[in-house]
This record gives structure tokens, C-alpha cells and sequence, in this order.
């Protein structure tokens, strides 16, 4: 990456330190330990290569060098964020599509944690935590982004289908800048996590919203129902018969269009 304009695009966030590497496993890994070792509020870790991203429950995130963005921002929650940790994925996602936004792209948030372009997934997010005893000491916010086609996997390694920025745009995007816009909007967002607008907002930006979709469950067991939006926590509610919903919760969850 180049390093004169990270330095000037992050200069003008108020982060905490900056851990910056031209390679690396998993900038979540390396977030994780920094923030059980004392890292300050709104630390960052941003790498041009990863060799072991990861996605949910340890699924492979590629980042092939110099063609994606892959960073973590790590977060010391304040009390009256506590309640709404669960919120925080959400957060992250609708960062992510209004910087589309501002670059003329309408994205759409795939619960839980990917961002769609035209239908096909052109970032992930990984939220992770860090615990003190009972009590929430820290979140790790990781974020990947296929900036170029050349960071798009190929289709065999795929579980759904992946778009990247240069091809909705044609063009080169500035990597720096979009970590930049991606950062601002969390810290902008992130006073409004525990009010109703924000789940409104995340609910509007919901991809499948009003259609029948499928949540596959890790146990293989499929439910299907019309996603109705999002519980106060987050959750996903899907109406199954007339005037009967259920939720949907975090975990092994993979939405898909209903076949
Ligand atoms: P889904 O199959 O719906 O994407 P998931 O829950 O199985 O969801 P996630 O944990 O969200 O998967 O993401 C990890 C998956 O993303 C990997 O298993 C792989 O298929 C895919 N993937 C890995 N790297 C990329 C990338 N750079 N761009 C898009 N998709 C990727
Ligand atoms: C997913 O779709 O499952 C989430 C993918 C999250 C990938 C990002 S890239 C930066 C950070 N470091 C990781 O190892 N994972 C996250």
C-alpha cells in the first residue's frame, strides 16, 4: 500500500495506533492479541496480504497481495454501548455500503456479516470478541474488501458468488481512501448504535427483504420464510406462516434466495 497516503488518510481519523503489514496471517489474529494486551480504543491493523484470513467459524477469507483491503479496528465498548454489542456487525456493514454509496454503488447487507453488489459478495465482516472474565474488554471489527478483480477467489473456493469493486466500477479504486471512508463511518455511526434508526437503517439495507430466503443452519436443516427484518438485537425475523415469525440468531447461519 502506499504508505505516504495511509499515513495521510488515517491522519485525519482519530484512531488510536496504527499496526501496518505488507503481510500477515490474519489482521484479526494480530487485533486480538493486541487488544488482550492493552491496545487503545479504535486501534487499527491493516494488512496488503493475508495468508490466513479467516471468515466465520474459521472459513478461509482470501487476500491475495495488493488488491484488496483487509484491516481490523479494534473497539474498547463504553458502558452505554454494552447493551448493543450485538448491534456492532451491523455497524460495520452499513460503514461498508455507505461508502459504496458514495461511489455511486447501491450494496445490500447478506445477514449477517457480507456486503452484496449486484447479488455477489464484495466484502465480509468479522466481528470478534475479547472477554474479561463476564464482561466484554474489548471487539475486534475485521473487514475485507475485493478492491480489484485479482482478489476475487476463484469460483471453486466459493460458497456464493463474489464481485469486487473494479468490477462494478470499471475503474481503480484508491484503496487508501476507502479505508478511510469505510473508518470515518464507523466512528460517525457508532453514537448511534442503540437507537431505533440504526436498526431501521441496517433493516432498509437488507438484502432479500420482503422475499422468501432460505437460512441454512449448521446442522443442515433448512428454514425457509419471508424476511420480514431484523429483531432489536440484531436477529433475523422470518415470517414462516401467515401471522406466525421466528428468529433467526447468530451463529452458523447461511442465508441464500429460496431456490
Ligand atoms: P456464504 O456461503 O453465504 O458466503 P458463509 O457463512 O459460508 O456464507 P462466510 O463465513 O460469510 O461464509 O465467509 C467465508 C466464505 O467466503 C468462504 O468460505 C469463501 O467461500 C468465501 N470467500 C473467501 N474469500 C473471499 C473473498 N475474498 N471474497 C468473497 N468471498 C470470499
Ligand atoms: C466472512 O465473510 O466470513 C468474514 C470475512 C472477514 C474477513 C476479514 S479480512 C480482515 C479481517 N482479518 C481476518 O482474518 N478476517 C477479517
Amino acid at each position: 500500500m502506499n504508505q505516504n497516503e495511509l499515513k495521510k488518510v488515517l491522519s485525519k481519523l482519530s484512531l488510536g495506533d496504527v499496526r501496518y503489514f505488507d503481510s500477515i496471517g490474519s489482521t484479526n489474529s494480530e487485533a486480538l492479541a493486541w487488544a488482550t494486551g492493552g491496545a487503545k480504543d479504535l486501534s487499527l491493523v491493516i494488512a496488503d496480504e493475508q495468508t490466513a484470513g479467516r471468515g466465520r467459524l474459521d472459513r478461509k477469507w482470501f487476500t491475495p497481495k495488493g488488491t484488496a483491503l483487509a484491516f481490523s479496528l479494534i473497539l474498547r465498548p463504553r458502558a452505554e454501548e454494552k447493551p448493543y454489542l450485538s448491534r456492532m456487525v451491523g455497524l460495520a456493514a452499513l460503514a461498508v455500503t455507505d461508502s459504496l454509496r458514495t461511489r455511486g454503488l447501491v450494496s445490500q447487507i447478506k445477514w449477517p456479516n457480507d456486503v452484496l453488489l449486484n447479488g455477489r459478495k464484495v466484502a465480509g465482516i468479522l466481528v470478534e470478541t475479547v472477554w474479561s472474565g463476564e464482561e466484554v474488554d474489548g471487539l475486534v471489527i475485521g473487514i475485507g474488501m475485493n478492491i480489484l478483480k485479482d482478489a476475487v477467489p476463484p469460483a471453486d473456493v466459493l460458497t456464493f458468488p463474489a464481485t469486487s469493486l473494479e468490477e462494478s466500477l470499471g475503474s481503480l479504486v484508491e484503496r487508501e481512501k476507502m479505508l478511510q471512508d469505510i473508518l470515518a463511518g464507523i466512528i460517525v455511526l457508532r453514537p448511534h448504535l442503540g437507537s431505533d434508526s440504526f436498526i431501521a437503517s441496517w433493516e432498509k439495507a437488507l438484502a432479500f427483504r420482503g422475499e422468501q430466503v432460505q437460512a441454512e443452519q449448521g446442522d443442515g436443516s433448512p428454514l425457509i420464510g419471508k424476511l420480514l427484518g431484523l429483531e432489536s438485537d440484531g436477529s433475523l425475523r422470518l415470517s414462516i406462516e401467515e401471522g406466525k415469525s421466528i428468529t433467526v440468531r447468530f451463529g452458523d447461519v447461511r442465508l441464500r434466495p429460496k431456490a
